[in-house]
């Protein structure tokens, strides 16, 4: 068996008209998938892909995830035994390993008329049945090496038949609580859940167009100081520029300035020397004039 047999492909149809999405489904499907098949199939899982619009791949991640899932074929009877703290001062190390010698297969094998596949567990919630097993998770303990061959020759005698379904069944009477509500009443949940989804879209779509706005405006103020900063620099090299280009003209002019200075006053000086001989000598203007004759 590969794909869902028709009425495995009905149970699905049913078991995702429960939910908003049909991929939400995938765990109850896988579920199904394994109660016709016993395991995972590959062919299986690929057509839960298409009924629930996902990858193959991302089934098999999910299947591979979950300890209760198998993707490898198993025995009709799936032996889990419990050697976690409990279990184990109770004798469970004993008991795996008198079950390994029972059976005749190690911890994660498969007997090879296909009855048997004996696995190791951590705690299944059993403790004060220690050391226990799970057959098909259905519960047993506590065991001594007697009662698990007791127990595997009940199974193989098909003696427990109707406590211990084939592996893959979790439950053989149905609830069908979920699928009483009416279509009407489930067409109205997602309408109003749609609604929400479209609500939160818009949101975060005005959300983000309003942070990007921010963003754009913050950008071009930084811009614009980035082109003030750029004009005041340009100014004032202009204005450093013009003051070197100015600064020797005045300097020049005050060396030329200078010796003016110096010119007139040496010939004040003169003028006043001139003026105190006169002063000094009467006619001395005559005498000058007459040593120069002489
Ligand atoms: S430790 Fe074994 S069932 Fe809890």
């Amino acid at each position: 068996m590969s794909r869902l047999a028709p009425e495995f492909e009905k149970r699905a149809t049913d078991l995702m008209a429960l939910y908003p999405q049909r991929r939400s489904a995938l765990l109850p499907l896988l579920h199904l998938l394994q109660e016709q098949d016993g395991h995972l199939t590959e062919d299986g899982m690929e057509h839960l892909a298409e009924l629930v619009d996902l990858m193959p791949a991302e089934v098999l991640s999910v299947a591979s995830f979950y300890d209760m899932y198998h993707v490898e074929p198993v025995g009709r009877y799936v032996i889990g035994i419990c050697t976690n703290i409990a279990c184990l001062l109770d004798g469970a190390e004993e008991l795996l390993h008198h079950a390994e010698q029972r059976l005749g297969v190690k911890h994660g094998a498969t007997t090879p008329d296909g009855l048997f596949t004996l696995e190791e567990v951590e705690c299944v919630a059993h403790c004060n049945f220690a050391p226990c097993a799970q057959v098909n998770y259905r519960y047993f303990g506590p065991l001594t090496d007697e009662g698990f061959d007791q127990l595997v020759d009940d199974l193989a005698g098909d003696r427990l038949k109707d406590q211990v379904p084939p592996h893959g069944t979790l439950v053989r009477v149905r609830r069908d609580g979920g699928l009483r509500v009416s279509p009407e009443r489930i067409a109205e949940e997602r309408r109003i859940v749609a609604g929400q989804i479209a609500d939160r879209a818009a949101g975060e779509a005005a959300a983000k167009k309003a942070a990007e706005e921010a963003d754009a405006k913050k950008e071009a103020d930084e811009e614009a100081g980035k082109a003030g900063q750029a004009k005041v620099e340009e100014a004032a090299a202009k204005a450093e520029q013009s003051t070197k280009e100015a600064g020797p003209q005045v300097k020049d002019e005050k060396a030329d300035q200078q010796p003016k200075a110096e010119a007139l006053g040496q010939a004040q000086e003169g003028q006043d020397a001139e003026g105190g001989a006169k002063a000094a000598t009467p006619g001395g203007s005559a005498d000058v004039e007459e040593k120069k004759d002489s």
